[in-house]
């Protein structure tokens, strides 16, 4: 049986891939850090399942002895200070996380065994303030965050110990993807949470920023697929992973409060200017011809049907939350 070992398994990514592997037949370990009061909600139903091993990617001996515990053929690097918007007020620990905490996790594979294959959570983030579209992997980086900036050396620190090192090292670079498990601070969650209260009676607005931005959105789910499909390759690679369409966000909020069945949905809009960025990125769009030509790679959740799905399940769990 293969071991894999997923950083940020707590997250929504972590916990898509630990389901995806599971069902591939591997023994899956996954990397959580100490925190005061236990976060395991997305995880809760693969417990008995998997193995969780305490480490963090601020400290380089708890990667190293993860490794030696663990044994895994593939380590799946999905932790990070990943919210865009934090990364202004957090700089330096975002780029001690984001940035340096990729490094650290290649040294420990380097150390501990080489022969470990490598995956690394890169973003679209990198291409910032595009210079082309669609954005491909030969489109340079522009970051616009803190968070932009820290994945692009996370990027280049895959890449260049590939070629240091000859380390099965890939680097996954992946346009927004989102599901019902999203985090609350990000725009799509926020918007399906808000309007699934406001549904319900529970909540009277939404205050967003900049309505105006154009992201690449597609369903997480799909998208674990992609990073355990790099891993099966012969050869290491990097490789952009997105839909091909964008919508703005004012697209995404529309559509959520069609799907809640409100037609009248601008008077629960509020804008808000403290949640406008310091730097945007306005538009991205991906071009995922190479993940579909060497890998195979295809979404199948549609954009419509992705707001869809968020939107019905936050009206599900807020009716639940209202019965307790
Ligand atoms: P997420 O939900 O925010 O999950 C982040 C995970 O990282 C959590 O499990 C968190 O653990 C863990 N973490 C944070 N700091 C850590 C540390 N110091 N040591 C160990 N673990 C730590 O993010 P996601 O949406 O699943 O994204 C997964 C990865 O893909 C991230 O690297 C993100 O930057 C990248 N990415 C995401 C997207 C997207 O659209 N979702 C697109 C491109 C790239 P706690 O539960 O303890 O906080
Ligand atoms: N979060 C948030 N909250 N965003 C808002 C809001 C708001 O109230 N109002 C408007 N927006 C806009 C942001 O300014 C941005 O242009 C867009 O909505 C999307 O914001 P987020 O959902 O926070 O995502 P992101 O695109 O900044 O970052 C996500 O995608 C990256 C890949 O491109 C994160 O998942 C990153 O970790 C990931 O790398």
């Amino acid at each position: 049986m293969k071991k894999a070992l997923i950083t940020g398994i707590t997250g929504q990514d972590g916990s898509y891939l630990a389901e995806f592997l599971l069902s591939k037949g591997y023994m899956v370990y996954g990397l959580t850090r100490r925190t005061s009061t236990v976060n395991n909600e997305r995880i809760k139903h693969i417990q008995e399942k998997i193995t969780l091993v305490q480490g963090d990617l601020l400290d380089q001996n708890s990667l190293s002895n993860a490794l030696v515990e663990v044994g895994p053929e593939e380590v799946y690097n999905l932790a990070a200070q990943s919210f865009v918007g934090t990364s202004w007020n957090q700089p330096v620990l975002t780029g001690e996380i984001t940035a340096l905490g990729v490094v650290r996790m290649l040294e420990a594979i380097r150390m501990v065994n080489p022969k470990i294959k490598f995956y690394q959570a890169s973003s679209s983030e990198m291409f910032g303030k595009v210079v082309e579209s669609p954005q491909t992997e030969r489109t340079r980086f522009y970051p616009r965050s803190p968070y932009g900036v820290a994945k692009a050396y996370g990027h280049y620190i895959t890449v260049n110990y590939r070629e240091s090192y000859s380390l099965f090292a890939c680097s996954g670079i992946l346009f927004n993807h989102e599901s019902p498990r999203r985090g609350l601070e990000f725009v799509t969650r926020k918007i399906t949470h808000g309007v699934a209260r406001i549904a319900l009676g529970l909540q009277k607005e939404i205050s967003l920023g900049n309505l105006h931005s154009k992201r690449d959105w597609g369903f997480a789910g799909d998208y674990v697929e992609a990073m355990w499909l790099m891993l099966q390759q012969d050869f290491a690679d990097d490789y952009v992973i997105a839909t091909g369409e964008n919508h703005s966000v004012k697209e995404f909020v529309e559509l959520a409060f069609k799907y809640a069945k409100i037609t009248n949905w601008e008077k629960y809009l509020k804008i808000d200017k403290k949640l406008l960025r310091p730097a945007e990125v306005d538009f991205l769009i991906g071009n995922a011809t190479k993940a579909k030509k060497v890998l195979g790679w295809t979404p199948k959740v549609s954009f419509n049907d992705l707001v869809k799905l968020m939107v019905e399940n936050d009206i599900k769990r807020e009716k639940e939350n209202q019965r307790v």
